[in-house]
This record gives structure tokens, C-alpha cells and sequence, in this order.
């Protein structure tokens, strides 16, 4: 420890003692790694959409191999729509939401203020981006940011 002047109040040091390390609690780093784990489930299912869209684009009769009784540019919209809208709010925003309370709490040094609020924020999630799912089977195709007056159009 480096004293500044001799006599100089010797309880003030140089250097700051380094803050004993902090953790997070166990339940936020359960619910860390459940927001990392369906972000992952959601990307890959987004992006097989993608590769199904791809897929819609070359010879392969996608619709006839599945039994989908749609036109392929009602199929490829609802799924550019899903695909897009699942990668923003269920790969991006999930990661977004997950780093942020881990960072609050690792580098802010105390628990989050209610891990209850942070539980609920999961499954409000997960549910809209189960519903953002739906594009596809409803046939909403209006592409990922809801594209007027398409999301009023009935694509059948
Ligand atoms: C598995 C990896 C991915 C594949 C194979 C993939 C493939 C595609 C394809 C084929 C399109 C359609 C392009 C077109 O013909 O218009 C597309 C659009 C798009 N992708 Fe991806 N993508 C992937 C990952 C991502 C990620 C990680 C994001 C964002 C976080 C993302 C966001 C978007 C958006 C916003 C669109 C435009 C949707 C729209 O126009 O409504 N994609 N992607």
C-alpha cells in the first residue's frame, strides 16, 4: 500500500483494495441458462423457416412432401415472417434480456429486484414468440416488421 506524504492521514491508500468477488444468485443463473437454451430451440427452428423458404425456391415440392395445402407464395411469406419475427424477438431480444440481468447483477453487485418479475418475463416471452410461431400456420405473411396494408390482407 503506497502512502502519499509522511504524516498525510495513512488510512487513505494509493490504491483501492480490490471488492471482494461477487456472484450471482443460483435461481438467476438457473433462469440464465433456461433463456439461453430456448433462444438456442427458437434459433434453430427460425432458421430451418429460412431453409424452408429456401427450399420453397428450388424443384423440390416442399408443399406436396408435407401435405401443405397452400400456394408456395403464402407459404413463403408466412414463413420470411416468422422466420424474421422469431430471430428478433426470440434470438436477439432473449439474449438481450438475459445479458442484462446477469451484467445488473454480476457487475452491479446485488441481487435483481424481484427474480418473480424476472421468471414472468421468460414465459411472457417464450408465449409471444410461441404466438409469432403461428404466423406460419395462419398464414400471415406481412414479413417481420408487420409491413401496412399486408397485415390487413388476407393472403387467402
Ligand atoms: C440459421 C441462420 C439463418 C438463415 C439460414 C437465414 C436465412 C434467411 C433467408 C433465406 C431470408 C429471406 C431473404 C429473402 O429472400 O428475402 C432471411 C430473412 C431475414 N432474416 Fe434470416 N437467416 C438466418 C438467421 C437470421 C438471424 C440470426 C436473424 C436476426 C437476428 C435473421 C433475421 C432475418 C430478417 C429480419 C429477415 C427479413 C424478414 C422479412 O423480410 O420479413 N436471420 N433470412
Amino acid at each position: 500500500m503506497q502512502i502519499i506524504a509522511k504524516g498525510h492521514d495513512e488510512y487513505y491508500p494509493y490504491e483501492p483494495p480490490p471488492l471482494p468477488e461477487y456472484d450471482v444468485s443460483p435461481s438467476l443463473k438457473k433462469l440464465v441458462l433456461k433463456f439461453i437454451g430456448t433462444m438456442l430451440i427458437n434459433f434453430l427452428i427460425a432458421g430451418a423457416c429460412a431453409l424452408a423458404m429456401r427450399i420453397i425456391q428450388t424443384d423440390v415440392h416442399l408443399r406436396s412432401l408435407a401435405h401443405i395445402n397452400v400456394p408456395d407464395n403464402v407459404l413463403f411469406y408466412s414463413l420470411l415472417t416468422s422466420h424474421g419475427q422469431v430471430m428478433f424477438f426470440g434470438v436477439l431480444s432473449f439474449n438481450t434480456i438475459w445479458f442484462s440481468y446477469y451484467a445488473v447483477s454480476k457487475w452491479g453487485r446485488k441481487p435483481l429486484a424481484s427474480m418473480k418479475l424476472a421468471r414472468a418475463s421468460f414465459w411472457i416471452m417464450e408465449i409471444a414468440v410461441v404466438l409469432l410461431f403461428l404466423d406460419t400456420v395462419f398464414h400471415f405473411g406481412s414479413g417481420w416488421y408487420n409491413l401496412m396494408p399486408l397485415t390487413f390482407l388476407r393472403l387467402l
